[in-house]
């Protein structure tokens, strides 16, 4: 991976010793006399990491770091400074520099300084690339009804609140995706978010993985801190998935933790704090779990500050053409097939089908049809028999 690295330092002899012994170990280097220039490469984004002198003709090293955090683009700081002193280090770190080395320069400690700042940014760009990768692979097809076109506007209000929100439907109505939009159109989607499926957890083993453990909380066995999931989408979004499967147990510890944002692990004696957005998703009917005392109404309150109900695919005819145009689409992309659309009484069939599977079945329908499918359009004949048959 190749770095480049920013050289600001107001001596000549300095910047051009430095952007020496930097090229030979195969960084690029850019060179800045001033802080106002330095500010400008920054601000255009060209340079991986700084190396920054702490007294610039025109201005006070460490602003330019506190000055950065406000950018778009604020790569790691090395600070080089002439002064040794503890005052200087304590300020120097809280400005927010990586590192610091003293003048004159110990080359090798540089080098040490430099690659572990080079390994923090290409760990970033990995990160970075993966958040892409999957927000491309990430769609959400809204359609045309009315109902779909109010639940995403909900949705954005719920993203931009933070607001907890308890999504309800069949199954394959589409509540994981939802859950994702929400988490991907709010402010907290730099962070990813976390998911958990309460159904698929042991419900012993759903308390450690919520909220964790402390060192040796188990006799007999000398165990390291665990922490819970909770823990991990602090200023994020936690993902409860098919919450209806929680014990009540859980349930009262999860209420607490929502409303005072702060929870112990097992087996510990600190609060944790935390600030998490919490969104859930069931099929199950809640209210008739609560009338059961199968699940706390207190919680189902916390839950649902925002509720939404996906619709059956039934009640949304109208957005079956954009789902199966989305679907062709997606499906010729991985089967590398090219398939143009579909006929208009093979459409109708599918408009006039109950969908209990909901936009699953209707996914796995056209995937099917396309591997039945020889011409360029999938007819009736690509469509199985019990979407075919009438009256069904
Ligand atoms: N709005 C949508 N846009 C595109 N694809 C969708 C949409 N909604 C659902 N799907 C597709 O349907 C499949 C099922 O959706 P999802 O897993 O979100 O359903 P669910 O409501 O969580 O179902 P379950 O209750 O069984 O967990 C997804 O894998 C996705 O392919
Ligand atoms: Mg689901």
């Amino acid at each position: 991976m190749s770095i480049t690295i920013l050289i600001v330092d107001d001596e000549e002899n300095t910047r051009l010793n430095l952007e020496a012994l930097l090229k030979d170990d195969g960084y690029g280097t850019i060179l800045a006399a001033t802080y106002a220039e330095a500010k400008d490469h920054v601000l255009k984004g060209d340079c991986d990491l700084v190396l920054l002198d702490m007294q610039l003709t025109d201005g006070y090293g460490p602003n330019l770091i506190i000055e950065m955090a406000t950018m778009p683009y604020h790569p790691p700081v090395i600070m080089i400074t002439g002064y040794g002193d503890i005052e200087t280090a304590v300020e120097i770190m809280k400005s927010g520099a990586m590192d610091f080395i003293t003048k004159p320069v110990d080359f090798p400690r540089l080098q040490k300084a430099i690659k572990r700042a080079s390994d923090f940014v290409s760990m970033k760009r990995e990160l970075d690339h993966l958040r892409d990768s999957q927000n491309q692979n990430f769609d959400f097809v809204v359609g045309k009804s009315p109902k779909m076109i109010e639940i995403v506007e909900l949705a954005k209000k719920a993203a931009q609140k933070k607001a907890n929100v308890l999504i309800t439907g069949e199954t394959g109505t589409g509540k994981d995706v939802l859950a994702k939009y929400i988490h991907k159109v709010g402010n907290r989607s730099t962070k990813s978010m976390v998911s958990i499926n309460c159904a698929a957890i042991q419900s012993t083993m759903l308390e450690i993985e919520l909220f964790g453990y402390e060192a040796n909380s188990f006799t007999g066995s000398a165990q390291k801190r665990k922490v819970g999931l909770m823990e991990v989408a602090d200023e994020s979004v936690l993902f409860l998935n098919e919450i209806s499967s929680m014990p009540l147990e859980i349930q009262a510890k999860l209420l607490t933790a929502i409303e005072s944002q702060n929870f112990y692990r097992v087996a510990g004696t600190q609060p944790v704090s935390v600030d998490v957005q919490v969104i859930s998703a069931s099929n199950h009917n809640l209210p008739a779990m609560i009338e059961a005392h199968e699940f706390r109404e207190d919680l189902y309150y916390r839950l649902k500050v925002v509720e939404i109900e996906l619709p059956p695919l039934r009640e949304r005819v109208e957005d079956i053409p954009d789902l199966v145009g989305f679907f062709i689409h997606h499906f010729n992309m991985h089967m590398a097939m090219n398939v143009q659309g579909i006929d208009g009484i093979a459409l109708e069939a599918l408009q006039s089908h109950p969908w209990r599977g909901n936009i699953r079945e209707l996914s796995n329908t056209i995937e099917r049809a396309m591997i039945f499918c020889d011409g360029e359009k999938i007819t009736l004949s690509d469509l199985p028999l019990e979407i075919t048959r009438k009256n069904n």
